[in-house]
């Protein structure tokens, strides 16, 4: 029954695919809360209460892609775009340091204005000035010579959502040109070069079904990450998926719950798309085994911009503001945010 493959996950950290399907499918209330204390017993010999923050800077909303679930996908002619200039991303990790972030995201779409010539300089300036940080790249495929420049360059760590690995359900939320063995091409190319590499999906995306969920954990347990960020499908009013249902709070705790289990040291955020779900939504990532949260440092200005999704959180609030919002809430759930630059233990 699904308790015994629970309990064979928290010894062993691996199920079989069967395993896995019946888990996910067979979930309930009582089990849901099992798993969740595991995952923070997990967890808190890992990582204690301790909640690591990072510095979210989306510093353009250019991108040459058209994935179906994405607000800034290039067809969005609706969309209002923008690019930070380098002054301005150095003016977010300004501020950023002064509140006690010691990682900056850098994330955007796949923007041509910024060369690889652009983004090592980018890193080399922000390494400059801030030493004791660590940078995270999230700017999607690139040739794995890029990647290995912009690591020489001074970048720590890489997020690039393997998105799904079942190729046709790649192919259904994505158009033909991208591949995903090229998208997990990237990621073992990433980790080759040395960084701390992310890898990670969207719960309840459209066409998904337990199958490819335990498809992506067989497939994240082998690559073994530093990293998994998962959050809800939320659609966008603008892109093909509209219409479409947002994954719900309920599936993306237990995915959390699980990923613990089967990677224990892994950075677990709880996002910013479980928090536009759910008003409570990151607290509750964290208590089912999540311990990173990703604030907003973007300008207010351009916030709203960064539309990957409808009703996305934190639009209109200013850095400090959610810096101190995430505090109090982690505070609320016996968690607290420190000032570290929270590397992965899961080496
Ligand atoms: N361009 C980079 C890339 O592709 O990795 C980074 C930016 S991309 C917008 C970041 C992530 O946003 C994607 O990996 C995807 O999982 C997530 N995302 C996009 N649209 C979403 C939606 N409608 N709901 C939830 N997450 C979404
Ligand atoms: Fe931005 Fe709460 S995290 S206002």
């Amino acid at each position: 029954n699904q308790k015994s493959f629970i309990d064979k996950l928290h010894k062993e950290h691996t199920l079989t695919k069967e395993e896995w399907i019946t888990l996910i499918e067979g979930r309930t209330p009582e089990l849901s809360e099992y798993l969740f204390s595991l995952a923070r017993k997990e967890r808190h010999r890992y990582y204690g209460h301790d909640v690591y923050v990072r510095g979210l800077i989306e510093f353009t909303n250019y991108c040459k892609n058209d994935c179906l679930y994405c607000g800034i996908r290039k067809s969005n002619g609706n969309a209002h775009r923008y690019r930070l200039s380098e002054e301005d991303i150095l003016n977010c990790c300004k501020e950023g340091y002064g509140l006690g972030f010691r990682t900056f995201v850098l994330q955007g779409g796949e923007d041509g204005y910024y060369t690889d010539e652009r983004i090592i300089h980018l890193i080399r300036m922000i390494k400059e000035q801030y030493p004791d940080c660590a940078i995270t790249l999230s700017i999607g495929e690139k040739s794995k010579e890029s990647y290995q420049a912009y690591f020489d360059a001074g970048a720590d760590r890489y997020l690039l959502r393997h998105e799904t690995y079942n190729h046709e359900h790649y192919r259904q939320l994505h158009p033909s040109n991208l591949s995903p063995v090229h998208r997990q091409q990237c990621l073992r190319n990433l980790k080759d070069i040395g960084y701390q590499v992310g890898c990670g999906f969207m719960v309840g995306s459209p066409y998904q079904t337990a199958e490819y969920l335990a498809e992506d954990m067989l497939f994240m347990k082998e690559l073994n990450p530093h990293m998994i960020g998962i959050g809800p499908f939320i659609p966008h009013h603008d892109t093909p998926f509209a219409g479409e249902a947002a994954g719900t709070l309920e599936l993306t705790l237990y995915m959390l719950g699980l990923i613990r289990l089967m990677i224990p040291k892994v950075l677990l955020p709880a996002t910013t798309a479980l928090g536009t779900i759910h008003p409570k939504g990151r607290e509750l990532g964290i208590l089912a085994g999540a311990n990173v949260v990703m604030p907003n440092l973007s300008p207010t200005e351009v916030r709203k911009d960064y539309l990957l999704y409808d009703n996305k959180i934190c639009t209109g609030d200013e850095s400090a503001q959610c810096r101190h919002c995430l505090e109090m809430r982690m505070k609320s759930v016996g968690y607290q945010v420190v000032t570290d630059r929270g590397d992965s233990l899961n080496i």
